[in-house]
C-alpha cells in the first residue's frame, strides 16, 4: 500500500482528485489535509470509502500540524491547497500569498523531513499571463511566467518556491499547469457554477466587459488525471501544461448555459469589468500528451450537460454553499449592479 498526502481534498478539484484514485487505485491510502476553508466542504467527500482515506483538518501554514500529519515515507504530497479565486484576490490578497506561498514552503520543508518521494505542484496556466485576443498564440513549457493578479502572482511565486526547494535541496518535484476546470462540486464563485446557480434561480447571470474573453476548459475529471500521470510518469524539476483544446468566449459559455437550461438569454446582464482581466488563456497540452501518454475524454458537450445535470440533482448542496459566507460575498461583488 502506498501512502500519498493531499492537501486541499475537501475543495473542488482535491475532491475530485481523491474520488478519482480511491475508485482507480486500489493500492493507494490517502491522508487528506484541508483547513475547510469557505471553499473547502465535507460534503464534497461524502460517500467516500473512508478505509483508504482519512482526513486531516488542518492548515498548510501550521508546520506543526503538517508535519504531524504527514506520514514518514509517503510517496507523495499533491499540493491542490489554494485561495483560488481571481475576484477575492483583488478584493484582498494576504490570504493568497499566506496559503499559496508559504504554505506552499511549509509543505517543502515538511515532505524533505518526512522523507517524501515525489512533491506534486498543482499550478495554473495563469502563472503565464494573458495572451493577445483571436491570435494563434498558445502558453507552452517555455511560455515566461507574468502573472497579471495577486492570485496568479501567488501561484507563480510558489512555482518558485518549489523550483528553489529542487535546485537548493534536490527535492523530486513536478508542477502541473492547468487551464479553467469545470464540472461538479465547483463552488459556485466561479464563472460555469455562478452561471448554473442563477440561472436554476432565474437571477441575472453577470458577465464582465464585453464578454469576449476567452478561457480554454477542462472536464475536472481529465485534470485529476493528468495530475496523476505527472506523478507516476512526469520527469522530475518539469513543469506540465494541461488543456483539452477547448477555448471559449465567455459569452458563448454563459449562453450554452442558459440553453441547456431552457432559460432566456435576457437573464444576462453585462456588468463592469474586472479589473487586469486577463483576456485569453489557451494552452498547448503537446508535452502532456506526448511524454505523459495524456489525453482528456470528456467532451466540452458532454462534460456541461454533466456539470449541469450535478447541479440540477444537488439543489441542498447549492443552497447549503450559497448561505453564510456567501451571501455576503455576493453581496458586496455583485450587489450594486445586479439590484
Ligand atoms: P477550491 O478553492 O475549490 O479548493 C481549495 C481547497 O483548499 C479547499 O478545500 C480549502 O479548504 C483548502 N485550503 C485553502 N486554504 C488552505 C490552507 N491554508 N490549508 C489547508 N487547506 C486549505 O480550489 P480548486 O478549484 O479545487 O483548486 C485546487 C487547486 O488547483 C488550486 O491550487 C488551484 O490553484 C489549482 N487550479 C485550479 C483551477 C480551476 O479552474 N479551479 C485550474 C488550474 C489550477
Ligand atoms: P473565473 O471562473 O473566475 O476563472 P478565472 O478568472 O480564473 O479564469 O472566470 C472565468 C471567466 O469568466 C473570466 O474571464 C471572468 C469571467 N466571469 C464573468 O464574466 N462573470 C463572473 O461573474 C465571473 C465569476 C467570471
Amino acid at each position: 500500500m502506498r501512502t500519498i498526502f493531499v492537501t486541499g481534498g475537501a475543495g473542488f478539484i482535491g475532491s475530485a482528485f481523491v474520488r478519482m484514485v480511491l475508485e482507480r487505485e486500489s493500492d493507494v491510502a490517502i491522508v487528506d489535509y484541508d483547513a475547510l476553508t469557505y471553499a473547502g466542504n465535507m460534503e464534497n467527500l461524502a460517500g467516500v470509502d473512508d478505509t483508504r482515506h482519512t482526513f486531516v483538518h488542518g492548515d498548510i501554514c501550521d508546520r506543526e500540524a503538517v508535519l504531524a500529519a504527514m506520514p514518514d515515507g509517503c510517496d507523495a504530497v499533491f499540493n491542490f491547497a489554494a485561495e483560488s479565486h481571481v475576484d477575492r484576490s483583488i478584493t484582498s490578497a494576504g490570504e493568497f500569498l499566506r496559503t499559496n506561498i508559504i504554505g506552499t514552503q511549509v509543505l517543502l520543508d515538511a515532505a524533505r523531513e518526512r522523507g517524501v518521494r515525489r512533491f506534486v505542484q498543482v499550478s495554473t496556466d495563469e502563472v503565464m499571463g494573458s495572451l493577445p485576443d483571436d491570435s494563434d498564440e498558445y502558453f507552452t513549457e517555455a511560455s515566461p511566467l507574468q502573472p497579471n493578479s495577486p492570485y496568479a502572482a501567488s501561484k507563480a511565486s510558489a512555482e518558485f518556491v518549489v523550483r528553489a526547494a529542487q535546485e537548493t535541496f534536490g527535492v523530486d518535484a513536478v508542477i502541473t499547469r492547468c487551464g479553467n476546470n469545470y464540472g461538479p462540486r465547483q463552488f459556485p464563485e466561479k464563472l460555469i457554477p455562478l452561471m448554473i446557480a442563477n440561472a436554476m434561480n432565474d437571477e441575472p447571470l453577470p458577465v464582465y466587459g464585453d464578454g469576449r474573453n476567452v478561457r480554454d476548459w477542462i472536464y475536472v475529471e481529465d485534470h485529476c488525471a493528468a495530475i496523476w500521470l505527472a506523478y507516476e510518469k512526469g520527469r522530475s524539476g518539469e513543469a506540465y501544461n494541461i488543456g483539452a483544446r477547448n477555448e471559449r468566449y465567455n459569452i458563448d459559455v454563459v449562453t450554452a448555459i442558459l440553453d441547456l437550461l431552457g432559460k432566456p438569454h435576457s437573464l444576462i446582464k453585462y456588468v463592469a469589468d474586472r479589473l487586469g482581466h486577463d483576456r485569453r488563456y489557451a494552452i498547448d497540452p503537446a508535452k502532456a500528451e506526448n511524454e505523459l501518454g495524456w489525453k482528456p475524454s470528456i467532451t466540452w458537450e458532454a462534460g456541461l450537460a454533466a456539470t449541469i445535470g450535478w447541479y440540477r440533482d444537488n439543489q441542498a448542496w447549492v443552497d447549503h454553499v450559497r448561505s453564510g459566507e456567501y451571501r455576503e460575498y455576493y453581496r458586496k461583488m455583485y450587489g450594486a449592479t445586479l439590484a
